[in-house]
């Protein structure tokens, strides 16, 4: 069975959440892999509307186990208000979820620094979505982190929050002006959130193991995209996290090469919230135009996401970066009143034409090299197979196809978990 790795291949928000949950149908183990709850991902189902920002999306299939892995940063209070949401829609995570013990928390504090320092930055953010995530990922790289399996330890955890408020306090009250940090505080914050989640934290590695000895089928559920990788991305303007799937692998606690599968997950065309370049960005009525068409409204800070053509570098970038084999292509409908449609095939930079990402700086001033397609005019929402779309539609797939070098195994064609085109083996 495959082990199928679900990345984001531009700038977030490509339609992840949705491609897991339909996928998840079939699957036994879905793990969340990365980031936290910068995180927002929309499902539409049965059930509801929801938009998840830590609970994996395999979490609407009873049979599916979900998996908060390693590499995320987990703010509890956030965690139990979505698994609150979603037994309140009649699933059950009692049994199925769990959370792994080297998760690291994200304290009150951690999201202070956030907003403070874009504040800092005053009129020049780097537009996070402030909710404490490179703070946290930057004590854990510190090696001063709590991670989830430190409620256990109450010893160690009381000298550890001891150490971490007298540093975090000198830097708050020092630098920020702000109030100290009380480490009795924190202390009682961790009971709280211990007799809450105790019954999900657990060491995940053995589930993982067996569920890869036993060739289950198992989903490895990325945050972001490439675009924002903390190696890979547009520096600084990236988040703290791998987004590709190396990422995954060491996430998830996965070896590399029994990842079989890596699903480069993108929109028809290119969104991004927060700064830094975005060379096929419309700051005009078109950008508009697909903004309201695709209601692109973040998930999880409701910010307007910038508009613009499908950017073919930076995507053919992402697949040669993460490795995709194959390709999804979401909101494909979102362009059926289009009389052209545009796609960014190279960058020019001067006198140079590039066909890769370059450094951010000169990101910044790349144009892109734009080929026009006809539009199609008619409705595809109810496609469901590939010969059920017009041709102009399948011209652009193609296009994308041979820009990008990577075959389109999925098509989304509404935000429904049925609003898909499986074009592969293997897939449905
Ligand atoms: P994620 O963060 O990658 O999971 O993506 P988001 O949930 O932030 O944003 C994707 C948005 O597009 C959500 O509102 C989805 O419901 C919606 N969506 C996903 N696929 C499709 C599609 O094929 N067509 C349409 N119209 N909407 C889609
Ligand atoms: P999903 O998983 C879109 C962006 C922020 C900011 C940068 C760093 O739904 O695709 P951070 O809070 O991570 O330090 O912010 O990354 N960002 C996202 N953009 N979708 C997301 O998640 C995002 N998570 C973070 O806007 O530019
Ligand atoms: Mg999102």
């Amino acid at each position: 069975m495959p082990v199928t790795a679900i990345v984001g291949a531009q700038w977030g928000d490509e339609g992840k959440g949705k491609v897991v949950d339909t996928l998840a149908n079939h699957a036994d183990v879905v793990v969340r892999y990365n980031g936290g709850n910068n995180a927002g991902h929309t499902i539409q189902n049965q059930h509801g509307t929801f938009r998840l920002h830590l609970l994996p999306s395999g979490i609407f299939h009873p049979a599916a186990q979900c998996v908060i892995g390693p590499g995320v940063v987990v703010n509890p209070d956030v965690l139990l208000g979505e698994i609150a949401e979603v037994e309140r829609a009649g699933i059950s995570t009692q049994g199925r979820l769990w959370l792994s013990d080297r998760a690291h928390l994200i304290f009150p504090h951690h999201i202070l620094t956030d907003e403070l320092e874009e504040a800092a930055r005053g009129g020049k953010p780097h537009g996070t979505t402030k909710q404490g995530i490179w703070p946290s990922y930057s004590d854990k790289v510190a090696r001063i982190g709590i991670r989830l399996g430190d409620f256990a330890e109450e010893a160690h955890l009381a000298e550890q929050l001891r150490f971490i408020a007298e540093r975090k306090s000198a830097l708050f009250e020092g630098v920020y002006h702000h109030e100290a940090i009380d480490a009795g505080n924190l202390l009682a914050a961790c009971a709280r959130w211990s007799e809450r989640l105790r019954p999900y934290i657990i060491d995940t590695h053995p589930l993982v193991q067996e569920a890869l000895r036993a060739d289950r089928m198992v989903l490895l559920e990325g945050q972001l995209g490439v675009m924002r990788d903390l190696d890979w991305g547009l520096y600084p303007y990236v988040t703290s996290s791998t987004t590709l799937p190396g990422g995954a692998s060491s996430g998830a606690g996965i070896p590399p090469y029994k990842i079989t599968r890596i699903l480069g997950v993108a929109k028809a065309y290119t969104t991004a919230v927060g700064s830094g370049p975005m060379p096929t960005e419309l700051v005009d009525a078109t950008g508009d135009r697909i903004r309201e068409l695709g209601q692109e409204f973040g998930a999880t800070t409701r910010r307007s996401r910038r508009c613009g053509w499908f950017d073919g570098v930076a995507a053919r970038f992402a697949a040669e970066v993460a490795g995709f084999t194959h390709l999804a292509v979401m909101k494909l409908d979102i362009f059926d009143t289009f009389d052209t449609i545009r796609i960014g095939a190279a960058y020019r930079l001067g006198e140079r034409t590039l066909h890769t990402v370059p450094h951010t700086a000169a990101m910044a001033r790349v144009e892109p090299v734009y080929e026009d397609l006809p539009g199609w005019r008619c409705a595809t929402s109810g496609a469901r197979r590939l010969t059920d779309l017009p041709v102009a539609a399948r011209m652009f797939l193609r296009r994308i196809e041979e820009i990008v070098s990577v075959p389109i195994a999925m098509i989304g064609v509404g935000p429904e978990r049925s609003d898909v085109i499986f074009c592969q083996e293997g897939w449905a």
